[in-house]
């Protein structure tokens, strides 16, 4: 009996895709091309699965391609990609990767919380262009972030890890907003106190965004929300690009209305807004939140598990609309 026939959108682990390979018939693209929407459509036409990323987006023409459709397998816990009411409707299911990513990326905003409050990419350059000759009382001094107030804005499971690595790590007071407030017991773990959004921007020294990106998130930090932060705070977006108004980020930076910001994430990425590049108090890495090679493996793994799971089995591990399972 012939395999079914699946597309694996990015290269990706080349044990992963033979793994694939031994239930299904694989189109891949190791090479890593970067194909165009109509490219993407082209080849999802005779597929039943696709095993994507977060930069391929599955909306309503694409659907419309793809007639023989049933899953797309984001490597992504995030998936504002996926138009989801679409493939509800087209009965295509869509999972994610969450959990595994969970650690790793709080590690990863806490790292980029310290790299920016103690200057560590600017005082680097400064160092690499020479321009180190001697100590100076106030030589890249920034702020402390033990005993400091982390903010919190949006407290899923990645949320959570920083609350519980800044309360207990550093003996930071941690405050938190979220469109559900936490159970109690949940807020003792993370030693989390619920604020209004308005008192979470006031308050916090170090302000983290782990919000998911919808419509209703777009510029969620704007002009008139960096205004209410402290001079002396700093912001980091390890959420989504389109969160933050980034031309009104590197305004405020530039204006030093906020002391920092540390972006894994932009509007528009791979393109970063070109005034982020010019200011100075700002960390800037390229989505990689997630990229331990463990992690990212164990992301893979899970959505070929998500595809074997549900296209072999009739079992996916973490679907998202299981509604279109009957
Ligand atoms: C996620 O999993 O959503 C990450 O942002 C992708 O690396």
């Amino acid at each position: 009996m012939d395999k079914p026939r699946i597309l694996v959108a990015r290269a990706v682990f080349p044990e992963v895709v033979s793994r694939l390979a031994q239930y299904f018939e694989v189109e891949n693209n190791q090479a890593d091309e970067p194909w165009s929407k109509q490219q993407l459509a082209d080849k999802l036409r005779d597929k039943v699965g696709a095993f994507t990323t977060g930069a391929e987006r599955i909306d309503a023409d694409a659907l419309a391609a793809a007639p023989h459709l049933k899953i797309c397998a984001n490597m992504a816990v995030g998936y504002n990609n996926f138009d989801l009411p679409a493939m509800t409707a087209r009965k295509v299911l869509a999972t994610n990767t969450p959990d595994v990513l969970t650690e790793t990326t709080a590690d990863f905003g806490f790292a980029l919380l310290m790299a920016t409050a103690r200057r560590v990419t600017e005082s680097e350059h400064y160092l690499r262009a020479g321009k180190w000759q001697r100590w100076s009382y106030d030589m890249f001094a920034g702020s402390d972030v033990h005993g400091s107030t982390l903010g919190i804005l949006g407290m899923g499971r990645i949320g959570q890890g920083i609350a519980r690595r800044g309360a207990h790590g550093f003996g930071m007071n941690v405050i938190y907003h979220n469109r559900s407030r936490l159970s109690p017991e949940l807020e003792a773990q993370c030693k989390a106190r619920y604020v209004s959004k308005d008192e979470l921007l006031r308050m916090a020294d170090h302000l983290v965004l782990v919000l998911p990106y919808s419509p209703e998130s777009h510029h969620t930090i704007g002009a008139a929300e960096l205004a209410l932060m402290k001079p002396t705070a700093n912001l980091i977006n390890i959420a989504r690009g389109g969160i933050v108004d980034d031309a009104a980020l590197a305004a405020a930076l530039r204006e030093r209305k906020i002391a920092g910001a540390g972006l894994d994430v932009y509007e528009g990425e791979p393109k970063v807004h070109p005034d982020l590049l010019t200011v100075p108090n700002v960390v800037l890495t390229p989505h990689i939140a997630s990229a331990t090679v463990p992690t990212r493996k164990a992301m893979a793994d899970l959505a070929a598990d998500n595809l074997i799971g549900f296209l072999v089995h009739g079992k996916p591990l973490t679907p998202l609309n299981p509604e279109v399972l009957g």
